[in-house]
């Protein structure tokens, strides 16, 4: 396969950024995600993917319930404190208004486009990703706003590399 075309097309298709956070066992995790899409209509179901190099990844395992955070465009330093550092090394949610949502789910104030979502399958596909197949419990949308894109963080560096747990077959 071409990998340049690969990488070229996912660069045009340009998907929106989005936060996910979750809880588990007193512990707080989350992540920014570029992997992420809408999967049934109806029943609503709607997938993420997670890096098995992440610590969201690791604590999300212990979860039910998630959060994700659509990034409005101006809100890069958003995606910047949860993209480039791992939650192993420093509490990202300490310095940023978060509050306890249903579930225990952190729940960011300054990001109020989001989903809430209980999970129902965990799927691996030996990728270093993996698929969290999820019920959409609510959705919060009031008034406009434009999303932070993949290609307006290009100068990020992520907090882990996906090749640092990479299960091949
Ligand atoms: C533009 C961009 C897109 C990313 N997309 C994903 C993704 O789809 N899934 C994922 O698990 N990590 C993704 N990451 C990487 C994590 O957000 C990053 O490694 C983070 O620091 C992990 O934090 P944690 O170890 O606290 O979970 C992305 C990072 C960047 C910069």
């Amino acid at each position: 396969m071409d990998d340049d075309a690969f990488d070229r097309l996912m660069a045009v298709a340009d998907p929106p950024l989005v936060v996910v956070t979750t809880a588990a066992e007193g512990v707080r995790a989350g992540c920014l995600v570029g992997f992420h899409s809408q999967s049934s209509i109806g029943p609503e179901r709607y997938c993420v993917w997670l890096s098995k190099a992440n610590h969201t990844y690791r604590v999300g395992l212990r979860a039910t319930h998630f959060a994700m955070h659509f990034l409005p465009d101006d809100r890069l330093d958003l995606a910047e404190r949860f993209g480039t550092v791992s939650g192993e090394d420093k509490d990202k949610f300490v310095g940023i208004e978060v509050v306890s949502g249903d579930h225990g789910v952190p729940l960011i104030v300054g990001c109020p486009h989001r989903l809430l979502l209980e999970c129902i399958t965990v799927l691996d596909t030996r990728g270093d990703h993996v698929c969290l197949d999820m019920r959409v419990l609510r959705a919060d949308h009031t008034g406009e706003f434009a999303p932070l894109r993949v290609s307006q963080a290009g100068s990020l560096e992520p907090g882990h590399a996906s090749e640092e747990r990479t299960i091949r077959p």
